[in-house]
Formats: C-alpha cells, structure tokens, sequence
C-alpha cells in the first residue's frame, strides 16, 4: 500500500510539474504568436539603468531613444535598476505603455550580497560548507528581491588556476569537482525550490566559457586551450549549473580556440543547448557582441549581430545590436524568424516561470523592502559563512587562539581598520564604509590592552563611479616609527595586510602578487622587533607570502569577508571559532610558479625517479620548488586530526558495483574542530594523459578532543568517467588509486580495478 501511495504521489508530483512546463509553453507560444518582429526583437534586447527613473524622463539623446525603446515594447530586460520604487517606475513604462505590456526582467551582479556582503566567492568556496554557500546565496536572493531584482548575473563558475586574474575572488578556485557542488548548491540558494516565489530569483552561470583560463592571468585576454582541458576542467562546473536547473548563461569576452564564445555554437548550441538541454537563454556579457569587431571576428556591427544569434546569444546586453540589425538580417535571410523565435521563446518562458508575466510588480513590495533589506537575519547570515571561510595556514607555538585577559596586543597595518575593502569588489549596492574592521572586532573582546597604528596608510580615493576605493599608498613610510615603536611595546602583534577591495575583481589583474605598496617592508621591520606576530590576510587571490610564510609564526587567510568581516576574525582570533577553512586554490612560492595546481598533469618526466643525483634532466625550475607553498584542500585548525584505518571495501569495481572507501579520524588535540576529509584519486594509465590526482569527494565533519568518526565514500564507476581521447565522457577499465586525507599533499594510497 505504501509503495502505492509513494508512486502515486511521485505520479502526481511529476505529472504536475508536467503539466505545469506544459502551460507555460503553451503560454509562450500563445504570447510569441501576437508578437510583431521588432517586439520580438525587442525582448533579445538589454539596457543598463540610463537614468534615475524615479526622476524625470529623459528629454533628448540616447536615454531619450531608449526612452522610448522602452515604452514601445523593444526592451526585454534592464541591469542596474535597484530599488522597489525605480524598478517599479521603469516595469510601468515597459507595461503600460508598450502593446503587449511584457514586462522586463530585471538582472543585477548579486555576486556576494547586495547591500548586506557575505565572503566573496573565493572565500566561501574555502568554507567546502556547501549548506553556508547554498544559503549565502538565498540570503542574498532575499535581499535583493525585495529591493526589485529578479535575476542576478551569478554564480560566476570558471575554473582557474592563475592567481594573476583579478576574478579568482569571484569563482570557487582551481578544481572542477569543489567548483561543481558549489555551482550547485548557488543556484540551489538563488532560485530556491519555488521560482515564481518574489524571494527568489533566476541565476546566471557565467562565463561560459574558459574566462578563467585567459593567458598570462591578464584581463579580457585570448585563451587557447585543448578539448581535453574545456571538457575536463572547465565545463563540470557549468554542466553542474545546468543540471541543478540554471535559468541562464552568460558568455565570455575571451575568444576560445580563435573563435569569441559571443559566437560559439559548438559551445552554446553544441553543448549547451543540444548535448545539455538546456531550456533557458544565453545572455551576452556587457558589449560582448559589439567587441567582436575588436577580436577581428566581426567586420561591422550587423555582422556581429549575425555570428552571435547563429552562435546561440539569445539577449544582447549593452551591444544594442540586435535591436538595430537583427530585422535588417532578417530582410537579407542572413539569420531566420525561426532563430529570433528560439531565443524569445527561452526569454518569456523565464519570465513567466518567474511569475513576472502574471504580476509584472511581484517584486516591487516597499514594504517588504524596508522589513528585508538590511535585516537582522541577513547580517548575521553573514557573520556565519565568514568564519566558516576563514584557513589558518599557519600557528606555531600555538600563537593561536590569543588569549582573552591581561595580554598587551598592537594592531597594525592599512586594513586594520578599514571598513571598505572586507566588502570585496562586487559590493555595487553596499553602502561605503559598511563592514566591521578587525579593530571594531577586537574592541569587542574586553580582557586585553589593545592599541591600534595604520602603519601604511590608506589612501581614500574620491567615490568614483558605483563605490569609493580606497588603495594603499605606495609612496608614504611615515607610519613605520610608531608602527615599529607600538610593536617593541606589546606581547602580540596582529598585523592584517593584503588588497584593498579593488585590487582584484574584474579589470584587476595584477603582473605582481605579492603584498602590494611597502606592506612587506613593514611587516619585516615590525617582525625585527617582535617576533610575536599573527599576519592577517585580507585579499581576493592567492599571494606570494614566502617570506611571511617562513618568519611569522602564524598566518591566517581571512580573504575579503564582507559586512561581518572584523568580528569573524576576532572571533576566530579569540578561539571562539576553531578555523575549518581549506584553501579552494594554490598559494604559490613564487610569481615565476604561477599557474601552479594540485591536479597538474605526470609528465614523462615527473621526478628525479631514475635520474642520477643532480640531474637537470626532469620536469622543474632550476630556482625553485615545484610544490606550491600551500596546496589545495590545505588548512589548519586549533586541534590536530590523525587519520588511520583507510580501508576499500573491495580492490575491484564493475559497471554495476560500487567500492566503499573508508578512514578513520581522531581528534587527537584538546579542543573540538572540523575538518575537510578529502577524497581522491588518480588513474595512473588511461587513453589520454590524467591529473595526478583528482578531487572526488569530502566530507566536513566535526569531532570533539578525543573523539574519533570512520568516514566513507562510496565510489561508483561514474565517479571515474572523463573526456577521453575518444572525446567521449566515460570511465575507462584499468587500475585506480585512491587517497583519503586531510590536503591534497595525502600521500598513502590504495589501489583498485575497474573491469
Ligand atoms: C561585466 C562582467 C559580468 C557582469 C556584467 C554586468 O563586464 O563581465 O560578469 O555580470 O558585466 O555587470
């Protein structure tokens, strides 16, 4: 009877939802038919905010013409409006004024928070928590919906391996497998189980594709990369995205193998839209379809607009291409009705699935705009995710936790107390100075005798475009006496140097990755007079810490944290969070390194295997290490974890079968933690060249001093599967080795067959 009841249910359940997708096409189809051309056109078409909307309307020039874009229909969605009362005003004139009344989809960069900011990306992802990521994510949605928005341009979800690239804040870090689940479980967060709900909004997995592999880590550069890395490396984390039921993609600015991924149809027809299924649309990145021309790939505007609607780009952000040459394409059977047909079509079926065309003001509820926006709920959210975030790289003499009472503590450095830059760099609708600094966070901690010196000073740029930026001076040492004097006076001192909050992002690639301006200098000269140093980092990429790394006895990554950024580092600092972070990305020895990752490829020379002491002849650099100074999956915590009874349930796997890979974990310290169990493995042998180790699992588990936990991961032969050099996604029979650990450095290993 059971069973019946549970099938009958699922029956209903799938067959609703049936029914419902059903509707909704039938609906769009309803819709599309009374559609003219240029109206169709218009919904491909996207505007940036060209004017405060609750204030007058534009009198003349562009915004005048868009004015009226608007009004007539020829307008499919708007980026940059915020707030109930401006989206409010500029959905009426879509609605009202416009034939159809179609109302816009409203897009926004909610890449880490709206106006409350979690932890960039990069950071979160060191969390490996992906129930924090999942709500980071619908804390956000819930924020920003209330203030209008309905569709953000996020999770961004290329893989990188380049420290250099001022986006790595915005991405989950090196590994396709970290990368995937944590795909997932943002668009999970942003459009929750209900996407007609006015809490939740639609997502966007961006770039699409390899933004992240753009060479020599410069911005908007050309990427060259073979099938075998796009499918093993970059594309899982977007496939992921499709399969957790994205409801868009972006392009990329990159050309990839010579071809702009505006145009691609091997990846936004090929893979995308076939291969993948997917049911959404292709928006392009800001003017993406216009640079064409710039690449050399276009010869004029209509042309472009000709290679990025064949390409699969159904929406035109900021080109105004489509909008002014599509009808003319048309005319010359360049590109058919049945294409601007396709992208519409996936543009309205958002829409209505968003409940936008039932109530174009779903999300346009003043009310619920002061009650949400700022709330309680969503500021502590965010102290929450950033504790989680935080990776202890290093705590000798057990410097660490400080202890609450009686100890005399000297604060220095430019970001001590900088309330700008733990807000990250897509902190758009913040307002400036929002965050707590570490100093606001240790004054919270009463016991101890705290004094405070900039060191290096910041310097306050003046508020330029969306947010002030503050930098740190490059030029001015006067801060380095007291600094120095302060440090001879105290017992610890907490120095918190790295990046101001724009010197990652987009546009902020850095050839140098070391501590910017005279930080290093006056880190060793602190250092000179007291030892007793814990290094605060704050900053949106992996830096070249070397120095650091072998002088200062403790070092904690505390990345770019948002709003709550000072009292998470005070209270890891103070014991009263165990640090559980692992880095989701590699910090190398040294610039000439870069890019340096865990899943790096054998070689046919990989070691000094065989080789005569001395040898030269072997894959490395004659001047430096070939490991990274701290791997992937590395981080530190305030107790220590043994690892002991690995275990396969079986040395062989079939088709049908699966193998049980087990440890055991101890808590061997005084105080209780979590700890990241890692799983990979390797396929030593294989059709085309493989990683030397892969990602395939973990575990985030919390043990109490003392206590011990056997962990288990169940392997499947899907767990194996790769792009091969058969250009097929299938595992390949052959001899797999397994490891279990607590970084990506785990050594023991056991060995299994798949037949
Ligand atoms: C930017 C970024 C993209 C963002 C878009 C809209 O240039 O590349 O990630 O979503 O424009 O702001």
């Amino acid at each position: 009877m059971k069973f019946k009841l549970l099938f009958l249910s699922f029956f209903v359940l799938s067959s609703s939802t049936f029914f419902a997708q059903q509707t909704i096409d039938k609906k769009v189809n309803d819709l599309l038919s009374k559609m003219t051309l240029k109206e169709k056109i218009g919904q491909m078409n996207q505007y940036n905010g060209f004017w405060n909307f609750t204030g007058p309307v534009p009198k003349g020039g562009d915004s005048k013409v868009k004015y009226d874009h608007l009004a007539n229909g020829w307008v499919g969605s708007m980026l940059n409006i915020t707030g109930v009362r401006e989206v409010r005003e500029v959905q009426k004139i879509a609605v009202e004024n416009s034939r159809l009344g179609i109302p816009l989809i409203i897009g926004f960069d909610l890449i880490h928070g709206y106006k409350t900011v979690f932890p960039i990306p990069l950071a979160e992802a060191a969390s490996w928590d992906l129930e924090a990521i999942r709500l980071s994510a619908a804390m956000a949605a819930k924020e920003a919906s209330a203030a209008g928005i309905n569709w953000t341009f996020a999770p961004m979800v290329d893989i990188t391996r380049d420290a250099r690239w001022g986006r790595v804040m915005e991405g989950a870090g090196e590994d396709p497998y970290l990368g995937s689940l944590v795909a997932r479980a943002r668009v999970e967060g942003f459009q929750g189980k209900d996407l007609g709900s006015p809490f939740t909004i639609a997502a966007t997995a961006k770039h699409f594709a390899a933004y992240g592999f753009v060479e020599a880590g410069k911005e908007y550069n050309t990427v060259d990369i073979g099938l075998n890395t796009l499918h093993n490396i970059v594309l899982p984390p977007f496939k992921a995205a499709a399969d957790a039921g994205i409801k868009t993609f972006m392009n990329s600015f990159n050309d990839l193998n010579g071809i702009p991924a505006t145009a691609d149809a091997y990846l936004q027809r090929d893979i995308l839209k076939k291969e993948w299924n997917f049911d959404g649309f292709v928006v392009s990145d800001w003017g993406s379809i216009r640079e064409m021309i710039a690449h050399g790939y276009a010869e004029n505007q209509k042309h472009a607009g000709e290679l990025a609607l064949l390409g699969g780009s159904d929406m035109d952000m900021e080109s105004s291409i489509y909008i002014y040459e599509l009808e003319k394409l048309i005319q010359e059977n360049k590109v058919s009705e049945a294409h601007i047909d396709d992208a519409v079509k996936r543009i309205l079926k958002v829409k209505f699935e968003l409940g936008l065309i039932d109530d174009p003001y779903l999300y346009c509820n003043e009310e619920i705009e002061a009650k949400i926006v700022g709330s309680k709920e969503i500021v502590d959210a965010t102290l929450e995710v950033a504790k989680k975030s935080i990776v202890l790289l290093k705590n000798e003499n057990e410097i660490l936790p400080l202890r609450k009472k009686g100890v005399k503590i000297g604060l220095i450095g430019p970001l001590a107390a900088d309330k700008s830059s733990p807000l990250g760099n897509w902190r758009i609708r913040a307002d400036n100075n929002t965050a707590i600094s570490v100093l606001e966070g240790l004054k919270n901690y009463k016991g101890n005798d705290l004094s405070y010196t900039q060191g290096v000073k910041l310097i306050n740029k003046i508020p330029e475009g969306f947010h002030e930026e503050v930098q740190i001076n490059t030029t001015d040492k006067t801060g380095f006496d007291e600094a120095i004097a302060l440090a001879k006076k105290v017992e610890v001192v907490v120095m918190v140097l790295g990046e101001h909050g724009f010197q990652s992002g987009e546009g902020r690639s850095r050839s140098k990755i070391d501590l910017p301006g005279f930080q290093q200098e006056l880190l060793e000269k602190v250092a000179a007079v007291n030892p007793n140093i814990v290094l605060v980092l704050m900053n949106g990429r992996p830096l070249v810490i070397s120095w650091a790394a072998e002088h200062i006895p403790a070092i904690v990554e505390a990345w770019q944290l948002g709003t709550q950024s000072g009292n998470a580092i005070a209270q890891v600092l103070y014991g009263d969070y165990n640090p559980s972070g692992k880095l989701p990305m590699s910090f190398p020895r040294s610039l000439g390194q870069v890019p340096v990752y865990y899943n790096h490829k054998s070689t046919g020379r990989p070691g000094t295997e065989g080789e005569e002491p001395g040898s030269v002849f072997w894959s490395h650099y004659t001047d430096e290490e070939n490991s990274p100074l701290y791997p992937f999956g590395f981080g530190l915590s305030y107790t220590t974890f043994e690892y002991s009874a690995f275990n396969l349930s079986a040395t062989e796997m079939t088709k049908n079968t699966s193998i049980e890979a087990s440890i055991v974990v101890k808590n061997t310290g005084k105080v209780k933690g979590k700890e990241v169990v890692q799983l990979y493995i390797q396929d030593p042998y294989a059709s085309a060249t493989r990683p030397v180790k892969e990602l395939k699992g973990f575990k985030v588990i919390e043990l109490e001093a003392g206590e011990s936990q056997k962990v288990t991961f169940n392997l499947k032969e899907k767990d194996l599967a790769f792009y091969n050099a058969k250009q097929k996604w299938e595992a390949e029979p052959g001899t797999f080795h397994v490891f279990i650990g607590t970084d990506s450095k785990v050594k023991q290993k056991l060995t299994f067959e798949l037949k």
